[in-house]
Formats: structure tokens, C-alpha cells, sequence
């Protein structure tokens, strides 16, 4: 396996080729598919005149969100040029000022330390390369009191898969790691870390947390193939997304 460095290369050039194809998608006040949104959780609290930060910012929709709410100072970053211009470009034509920066969340020592409010990312912090690296540079750079908000896709969602006619595990739960994987015709790098991994190191960075969200909302209406990856049925199963906020003390 690639040391970070090559690994982060390779996201970036991943996330450059595939940038079109996440326009809008995964931003707040959605948390990711069948997850009950922020619209319903209030985890976010006031918004207000808040300094927030968004870590993989993507297309800048959740920051244009959060903007609406009326955050008084917004940034955003992320690993990927064509996310960081397509973000800059929607904030501008919503005659919006922003801070939103091209760097990898692994190296965010150009941001200011003990200065955000809010700290938030939606559906971006599992593609960490280095959790524990991530964690310690986010509690950096919040207040005292300050929150940290992410929501990422469950681990268990990868692992079961439907297969003649049944659900089925496909690999172990346990199995942590990076693999590599050929994700929307791109070579990518991504990492199983299960529930008990996240919260730990949550916990060795410093973080009280508060709380965490393991629920799925599926319409009655949901008429997906149990087949596709995100599915209602699989959804009624196990939760597709996992959401937790957490205090800087
Ligand atoms: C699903 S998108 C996030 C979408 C975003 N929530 C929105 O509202 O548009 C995930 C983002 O994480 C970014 N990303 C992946 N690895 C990263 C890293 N190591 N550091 C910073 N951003 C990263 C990708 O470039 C991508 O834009």
C-alpha cells in the first residue's frame, strides 16, 4: 500500500475526474442517503454570526447552507482543485464571501488555530488518510466549546451487500485499513474503520461526544433495488450513515 503522500495524490486525481458528478450531492441539510437530516436533528445549534469551517467542502452547497443560516465567517477546504473552484464559483454567484482553500484535511497548518465555532463535514472525513492526524488538526482549530459535526457513511454499509435474493455479509466488520478500489472508473483510495475505531480516536483527540446518530428514515414510498448500494431495504436493515457531533471541552 501507498505511503499518505501517494495516497492523497491519488484521491486528488480521483475527486478532480468525478468532481461533476457530486454537484450538489451530500450537502447539508442532507446527511447522506436515508439519514434523518439537520432539518430534524438541530445538531448544528445556532448558526448566527458563527465562524465555521466545512472539512471537504465539495461543491460548496452545505457552505452555501450554512451561509443561508447566516454563519458570519465561512470556510471551507478541500483536497480537490475542480470541488475548490466549483465551490468558489457557487459562493460568488450567490454574491457570497467565503474562505475556501485547496489543501488536504491531513495539512491544514495554514488555518488559524482556536478560531471556528463550528466544525462540519458531510459525508468528506472518512476519506482521511490519517483519522487520528485529522481529528487533532480539527480540535485545533476550534474554540473552546466549539462543535465538531460529521456525517460519513456507516462501515457496516460496505460490508453487506444483496446477493440471490438475500442480504449477505461480504467481508468481515472487523477488518480495518486502506483499500484500494476502482470507484466511478477511478482508482481511489478509501479506509474501513468501524464505529468503536471513530469514536476512540474522537475520544485520544480530545473530543466529548455528545452525540451519534445511527438511524435510517426510508420513505414508504421507497421503491430502490435491493441491489443498488444505497437501498431502502438495506436501509430498514442497517443504518447507511452514521452522524456525530462531539465538544471541544
Ligand atoms: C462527498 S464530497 C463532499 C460534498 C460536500 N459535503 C458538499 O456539500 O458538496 C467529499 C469531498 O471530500 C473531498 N476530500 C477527499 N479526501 C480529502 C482530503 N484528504 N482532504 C480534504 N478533502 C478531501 C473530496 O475532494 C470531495 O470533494
Amino acid at each position: 500500500m501507498q505511503d499518505q503522500k501517494e495516497m492523497l495524490e491519488i484521491n486528488k486525481a480521483g475527486w478532480d475526474e468525478v468532481a461533476d458528478q457530486y454537484f450538489g450531492i451530500h450537502a447539508l441539510p442532507q446527511y447522506g442517503p436515508y439519514a434523518p437530516t439537520e432539518d430534524e436533528l438541530h445538531l448544528l445549534g445556532e448558526v448566527a454570526g458563527k465562524t465555521v469551517l466545512e472539512i471537504g467542502c465539495g461543491s460548496g452547497h452545505s457552505l452555501l447552507y450554512m451561509a443561508s443560516r447566516g454563519a458570519g465567517d465561512v470556510w471551507g477546504i478541500d483536497l480537490s482543485t475542480t470541488q475548490v473552484n466549483y465551490a468558489k464559483e457557487l459562493l460568488q454567484e450567490n454574491r457570497l464571501t467565503g474562505n475556501i482553500q485547496q489543501m488536504s484535511m491531513e495539512n491544514i497548518d495554514d488555518l488559524p488555530s482556536e478560531y471556528f465555532d463550528i466544525v462540519f463535514s458531510v459525508y468528506a472525513l472518512g476519506w482521511t488518510v490519517d483519522m487520528a492526524r485529522t481529528l487533532s488538526n480539527i480540535y485545533k482549530r476550534l474554540k473552546n466549546g466549539g462543535v465538531l459535526v460529521f456525517s460519513w457513511e456507516h462501515p457496516i454499509q460496505s460490508r453487506l451487500m444483496y446477493e440471490d435474493d438475500k442480504m449477505t455479509y461480504t467481508q468481515s466488520y472487523h477488518s480495518e485499513g486502506p483499500y484500494k478500489v476502482t470507484w466511478r472508473g477511478v482508482p481511489v483510495i478509501m479506509h474501513h474503520r468501524k464505529v468503536s475505531t471513530i469514536l476512540n480516536k474522537l475520544s485520544n483527540a480530545g473530543f466529548f461526544i455528545e452525540r451519534v446518530i445511527e438511524e435510517s428514515r426510508v420513505p414508504e414510498t421507497d421503491e430502490s433495488s435491493p441491489t443498488t448500494w444505497y437501498s431502502g431495504m438495506k436501509a430498514r436493515l442497517s443504518p447507511p450513515t452514521i452522524i456525530i457531533k462531539c465538544i471541544k471541552k
